[in-house]
């Protein structure tokens, strides 16, 4: 999977900008806020349909400017073009191959990792960022768990809407059953996805996790569905999951009519890393949190080579300041080899020239590109 060429119109603050990439390693060299981030941000655009730092899609349009245009050449069996449309007053737009799209069709045409330096909120942020995650890793690779989770949090939503009738307007709580049904049916379909993601996941982390770290230190990952309350050893098939799954809903019954919502489900699902059985969120340092977190990144490529049969475009934002020498030379040792990459730096001598010979270097200042040759 590559991205070949990528075109910008009045997107941040790129006027124009048409940008040919190598099938190999692509470095993107600048110094601040000159928009080394902002390439990367239009080619995440075309793999996710929405950007990994933009509170608003309106963010990304150019100040003074209506909408935005951001185009991609991309190969996966075939060469496609996607591109997508952002207005400042009104919905963004996809396509694919000049056909308009919903975005759920648009995602997973083209798949990208990304590692950032904010990459830590994997482990210290909330459990709803961990599961925006899972949700948003998942569903670059399988096109039915993505509409799964829309099913979901549309019956979630009529659910919720219904319950704060039952609790504030004594509405008949019978009505409540079909939605429990559709509930507890879509929510058990999507847990046994995540569970085994996760476990696939794990497997691969832990191996990477012995690539970068000596081999002396064991990480796991273990997903914590909302009913497990820390218990090991439970069996996450789609049945058990919705055995459980009901139990929990009988049990919540009384306290959710009382609060007008839903109170169990996988929209309260969470996953930890552990390194030799502790949580690192509790116990790990900052080190060894950024060390799982690149493991786990590596083992995303792993995964989604095994589910789609090829390896997405790394995206590497500016993450060479952030790792001591060893870990940097091991990462990029391990990355440039055979998958295509996109890096941004501040400071090219950062770079082994066993990385630098033969990538494309790009220098970017305010929202130009030259080549270096
Ligand atoms: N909507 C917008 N319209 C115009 N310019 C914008 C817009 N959004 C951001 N910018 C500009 O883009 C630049 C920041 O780009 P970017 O985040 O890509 O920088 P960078 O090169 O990655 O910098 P750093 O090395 O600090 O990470 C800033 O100059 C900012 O003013
Ligand atoms: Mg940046």
């Amino acid at each position: 999977m590559l991205i070949r060429e990528l075109k910008l119109l009045n997107f941040r603050n790129y006027r124009t900008l048409n940008l040919s990439f190598t099938p190999h390693v692509n470095i993107f060299v600048g110094l601040n806020a000159q928009g080394k981030t902002n390439i990367l941000e239009a080619v995440y655009l075309l793999a996710m349909g929405r950007s990994f730092r933009a509170a608003k899609d309106s963010d990304m349009i150019t100040h003074d400017q209506e909408h935005s245009l951001v185009s991609g050449q991309v190969t996966t069996e075939a060469t496609h073009t996607l591109e997508l449309i952002l207005r400042r007053n009104g919905p963004k737009q996809f396509r694919f191959n000049k056909k308009e799209l919903p975005h759920s069709r648009f995602v997973g045409v083209f798949n990208v990792v990304l590692f950032t330096p904010d990459d830590l909120y994997l482990i210290k942020g909330s459990p709803a960022e961990r599961r925006r995650f899972l949700d948003w890793e998942i569903s670059q690779v399988n096109a039915g768990y993505r509409s799964l989770l829309l099913d979901y949090y549309k019956v979630l939503q009529h659910r919720n809407s219904l319950l704060k009738t039952i609790a504030f307007e004594n509405q008949d709580p019978r009505m409540l059953e079909v939605w429990n049904q559709q509930l507890v049916e879509l929510g058990s379909r999507l847990m046994a996805v995540r569970a085994d993601m996760i476990h696939k996941l794990g497997i691969l982390s832990r191996l990477m996790h012995r690539q970068i770290s000596d081999g002396k230190e064991e990480l796991a990952l273990r997903y914590v569905p909302f009913f497990a309350g820390g218990e090991q050893g439970v069996s996450f098939d789609y049945q058990s999951i919705k055995d459980r799954f009901v139990e929990a809903l009988a049990s919540a019954r009384a306290a959710e009519f009382r609060r007008g919502y839903s109170l169990v489900g996988p929209h309260r699902d969470d996953f930890q890393f552990l390194i030799d059985g502790l949580d690192v969120k509790v116990f790990g340092s900052q080190g060894q949190q950024r060390t799982a977190i690149l493991a786990c990144r590596l083992a995303e490529l792993e995964y989604m080579k095994s589910e789609t049969g090829s390896y997405p475009t790394i995206l590497l934002d500016d993450v060479t300041s952030e790792l001591d020498e060893e870990r940097k030379y091991l990462l990029l040792k391990l990355l440039t080899k055979k998958i295509q990459t996109v890096i941004t730096t501040t400071d090219i001598s950062d770079f082994m020239p066993d990385v630098t010979e033969g990538a494309a270097v790009f220098q970017v200042s305010a929202g130009q590109i030259q080549e270096r040759r």
